[in-house]
């Protein structure tokens, strides 16, 4: 990885709150703009910091010459020149040096740089301890420590700091208990302990913080019991959307007061020594899609309340002692994906209501008490792939698509189950429970001390048999493997993509960074995080277009996202802008771009955050590939039916109008699924803005009605969208290639000329037999789309249903039809 040195910013904020937008450049970009825009307040650094830099040089250890750079004088430090440091006005705001390798000790001497806001030293060699004079600074927010080999204990003073928002110390060898003053940092938001060897037990203020997000302690030695006062006292909304404990030695049992955490996502406490009954009050954890309670002594049944957790994707309650039956109504959890109840003491039937939980891919009831037949209700898990009820009490006939699809290892175990492979064949008629059973055998031993010449002869015979049957049985076995190894190859994908797919509901806002009158707001989304850790995000420039400029930010823990970053003078003003960005950060489609959160800075600068796209977009995925990678047409048409239904949503559900639908707006994931970008952003500019974006910059795009109108409308869309399947179709770029003319006149004087195929991509043509039809009735349906006539054009549901009737598959789940595709350029 190549990191420029030129930390680049591009802003003209100035005082010490407000300072950290400073996203770092990589030099792999090449059409960065030169990093002249260096408007630093003051370059020369202050005495004390300069000396503190130098001190904290001396401590480490630089196998690399990482730090080759602190050199010469004052003046260098602050303007760009020592590698990792940030400065505002002379004073040193950020060391950022993850991954260089270095070696030796943080120096207590750190505590000079008085305006520091971030530490971050993750992932290299560091030893010593974690410095006790971190706790002076006041302005101190980020401190990121993790994956080095930090000895000692954490040092109380860090809960001084009254701006700290993250405290990330995972991975390394601290030991000690967790000091209770952490849970005064009123501003913490996220604290990461794990993976250390802490002991001692869980601070009775960490569970009262009313702003902490994310709280990581598992992969310690802590002990004792839970605290039973989580949420604090009163009914207010508490943060906490991730808790993790697992594999300590905690005890005592599962707190009632969990149920608080109404936004609780993720809770972690398996591998511990924790008895008891799961709490009633569990149940009110409405939002929790991620409950792990394994390898502990939970006793008890499942209470009642339990279906009520709706959210749940994962729940995993193996080994423990729980007992019981299995509540009736457990088919309201429609959301879950992974059950394992393996090993614990359920009883009573196998509901078969669980054949009614769709998303259902990994269910696991194997060594508990239950009893009765399998439900063939199961038989309609279409996402099953993993199944297991091996050692219970289970009888009758395994349901016959249960038995092919799983060998007998997710059957053996159950004495009068039958069915599930060759030597447990069910008898033709329901069997009187007698005739199978193994007492039988010892009166055939009784008999054979009157054997006649009949009688070995017949034994003889028998054993014949028996040897042929056993050849049989591994000859089929063998078959039988292969198919289910194949069968697993084609199979689902598995459960934790869905994880990430299905996020909560409703937004949940985490105001931060009051102290520089910043504020992030987030809507819901896979993770949080704090104000810095966006500002200072490593970032590199992905494009610039008439809103903003756009960039990939990689976060500390390693998340992507893309950022816009909006022009400051031309967006609303901030009460209207928050009513219509909390708009459309409610809007949820799989073919919409998703809005995570924003950011308003001091100084009216506006930062959108969005899912980030590997894939990059349409223009580049089509126009910008080798001459050898082709795109086969189920991958454009899939792309072509998710534009059209992302645009649907919009029109239809969100009564929105993009404005400006391009190639270059509709961005691809890994999957190569369309997610259509930049809708609704001319409703957070301010009025001449916004018809200024709307109609610049879809040239090509833009219906011919609009140059004299200027309004967008929901048929000026239609128009876009003909175009971006014209795109698909022909492989060219509207903007070139067509001896002058814009693509649909292209297009339609060819069509005129009866040259037809001549207009398609001529990739396209090698299947053209198969898919003539398809390719043809598209045509028609984009050119219908581009009609100079805004009234003849169709309504986008029309251009849907239109599509989906010629491209029948297209309307199926995305299929494997994976094809080489070229990197995502930058624009
Ligand atoms: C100081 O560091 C800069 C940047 O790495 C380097 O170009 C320069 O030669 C160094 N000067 C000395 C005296 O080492
Ligand atoms: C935390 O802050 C409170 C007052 O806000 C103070 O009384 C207490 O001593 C502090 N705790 C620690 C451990 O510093
Ligand atoms: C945890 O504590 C126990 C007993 O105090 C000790 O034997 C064990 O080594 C500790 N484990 C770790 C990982 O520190
Ligand atoms: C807490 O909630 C209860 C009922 O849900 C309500 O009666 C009570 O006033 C609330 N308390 C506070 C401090 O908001
Ligand atoms: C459940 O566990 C608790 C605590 O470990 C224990 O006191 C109780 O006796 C157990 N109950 C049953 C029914 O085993
Ligand atoms: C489940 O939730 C519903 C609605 O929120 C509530 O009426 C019901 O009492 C809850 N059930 C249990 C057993 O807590
Ligand atoms: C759930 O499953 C049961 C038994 O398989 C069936 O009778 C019932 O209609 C199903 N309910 C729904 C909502 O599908
Ligand atoms: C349930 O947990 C056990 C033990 O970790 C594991 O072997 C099994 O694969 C799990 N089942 C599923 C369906 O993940
Ligand atoms: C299993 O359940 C049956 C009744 O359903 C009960 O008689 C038996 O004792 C249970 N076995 C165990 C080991 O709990
Ligand atoms: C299996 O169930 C029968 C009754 O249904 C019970 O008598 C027997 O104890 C159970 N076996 C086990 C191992 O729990
Ligand atoms: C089912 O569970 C049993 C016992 O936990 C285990 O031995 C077996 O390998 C599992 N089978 C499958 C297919 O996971
Ligand atoms: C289940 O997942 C879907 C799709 O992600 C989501 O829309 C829905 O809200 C989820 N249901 C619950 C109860 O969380």
């Amino acid at each position: 990885m190549v990191e420029s040195r030129n930390g680049v910013s591009r802003n003209r904020l100035t005082p010490r709150n407000s300072l950290c937008f400073l996203f770092f450049l990589f030099l792999a970009v090449p059409i960065a703009p030169s990093s002249s825009s260096r408007e630093w307040d003051g370059v020369i650094v202050t005495q004390a910091d300069y000396q503190a830099l130098l001190a904290i040089r001396s401590e480490l250890v630089d196998p690399h010459g990482v730090l080759r750079s602190w050199n010469g004088s004052a003046l260098g430090a602050c303007s760009g020149g020592w590698a990792g440091i940030k400065c505002a006005q002379g004073q040193v705001i950020v060391i950022q040096l993850p991954w260089k390798g270095l070696g030796g000790r943080i120096s207590e001497k750190i505590a000079q740089l008085g305006a520091l806001r971030r530490l971050s030293l993750h992932d290299n060699s560091l030893t010593g301890v974690v410095p006790q004079s971190l706790g002076f600074l006041p302005y101190l927010r980020g401190v990121h420590l993790f994956n080095n080999r930090l000895l000692g204990s954490v040092p109380p003073s860090l809960g001084n700091c009254p701006l700290l928002q993250a405290l990330d110390l995972r991975n390394n060898l601290l030991s000690g208990p967790i000091p209770p003053a952490i849970a005064n940092s009123t501003k913490l938001m996220r604290l990461d302990l794990s993976s250390n060897s802490l002991t001692g037990s869980i601070p009775v203020g960490l569970t009262r913080s009313p702003s902490i997000a994310f709280l990581a302690l598992e992969r310690n030695n802590l002990s004792g019991p839970i605290p039973d006062s989580w949420g604090g006292v009163g009914n207010s909304t508490y943060l906490l959307t991730t808790l993790t404990l697992d594999h300590n030695r905690i005890s005592g049992s599962i707190p009632p007061s969990l149920g608080k955490l109404g936004l609780l996502q993720k809770l972690s406490m398996s591998h511990n020594q924790i008895g008891g009954a799961i709490p009633d009050e569990l149940g009110r954890l409405s939002r929790l899609r991620e409950l792990d309670l394994s390898f502990n002594s939970v006793n008890g049944s499942l209470p009642a309340s339990f279906p009520n957790m709706s959210s749940l994707v994962v729940l995993n309650l193996e080994g423990n002692q729980l007992r019981g039956l299995l509540p009736d109504a457990l088919d309201r959890l429609l959301n879950l994906s992974m059950l394992n109840l393996s090993n614990n003491k359920f009883q009573g039937k196998i509901p078969s209501t669980i054949g009614n939980m769709s998303s259902i891919s990994k269910l696991d009831l194997s060594e508990n008490n239950f009893t009765g037949e399998i439900p063939s209700s199961l038989q309609n898990l279409a996402n099953l792939n993993s199944f297991n009820v091996s050692y219970n009490n289970l009888s009758g006939p395994v349901p016959s698509r249960l038995s092919e699809k799983f060998n007998a290892s997710s059957f053996v175990g159950n004495i009068q189950l039958c069915g599930y492979s060759s030597s447990t064949p069910c008898p033709n008629s329901p069997p009187p429970q007698s005739s199978i059973s193994p007492s039988a055998e010892p009166s055939m031993g009784s008999r054979k001390r009157k054997l006649t010449t009949k009688d070995i002869i017949l034994i003889a015979a028998g054993i014949l048999l028996a040897i042929l049957l056993v050849l049989c049985c591994i000859v089929l076995c063998c078959l039988f493997r292969k198919k289910a190894a194949a069968k697993k190859k084609n199979g689902k994908p598995p459960a934790s993509t869905a994880i990430s797919e299905k996020a909560g509901s409703s937004g949940m806002e985490v105001e931060s960074g009051g102290d520089a009158g910043g504020k992030l707001v987030h809507f819901d989304g896979p993770f949080v995080f704090a104000a810095d850790d966006l500002l200072c995000a490593t970032a590199e420039i992905m494009g610039k277009s008439s809103y903003g400029t756009a960039y990939k930010a990689t976060l500390e823990d390693g998340h992507q996202v893309a950022v816009k970053r909006l022009r400051e003078k031309t967006t609303k003003s901030q009460k209207e802008f928050e009513n219509e960005v909390a708009v459309l950060g409610r809007i949820r489609h799989p073919n919409l771009l998703a809005l995570r959160a924003y950011y308003l800075g001091p100084k009216r600068e506006k930062l959108l955050v969005f899912d980030y796209m590997p894939k990059g977009s349409l223009a580049s995925f089509l126009h910008a590939r080798g001459p050898e990678t082709s795109i086969d047409w189920p991958t454009r048409r899939r792309i072509a039916i998710g534009v059209a239904r992302g645009l649907n949503h919009l029109h239809t559900q969100e009564n929105m109008v993009h404005g400006n639908l391009t190639s270059s707006n509709v961005l691809l994931d890994e999957q190569v699924n369309a997610h259509i970008a930049d809708y609704g952003l001319s409703r957070l500019m301010s009025g001449g803005a916004a018809t200024m974006v709307a109609t610049a910059g879809a040239l090509g795009y833009a219906a011919p009605e609009l140059s004299k109108t200027k309004k967008p409308t929901n048929k000026t869309d239609v128009y876009s969208l003909g175009v971006i399947v014209l795109e698909l179709l022909t492989g060219k770029s509207p903007s070139e290639g067509t001896s002058g003319r814009d693509l649909p006149q292209w297009v339609a004087s060819l069509v005129k000329e009866e040259w037809t195929t001549e207009v398609f991509d001529l990739e396209l043509m090698r299947d053209a037999t198969a898919i003539g039809d398809e390719l043809l009735n598209t045509l028609k349906l984009a050119l219908h789309c581009v009609d100079p006539s805004p009234t003849s054009r169709p309504e986008v549901q029309e251009v849907l249903q239109q599509l989906e009737e010629i491209m029948p598959e297209a309307s199926a789940e995305p299929g494997n039809e994976g094809t080489e595709v070229p990197a995502p350029m930058v624009e």
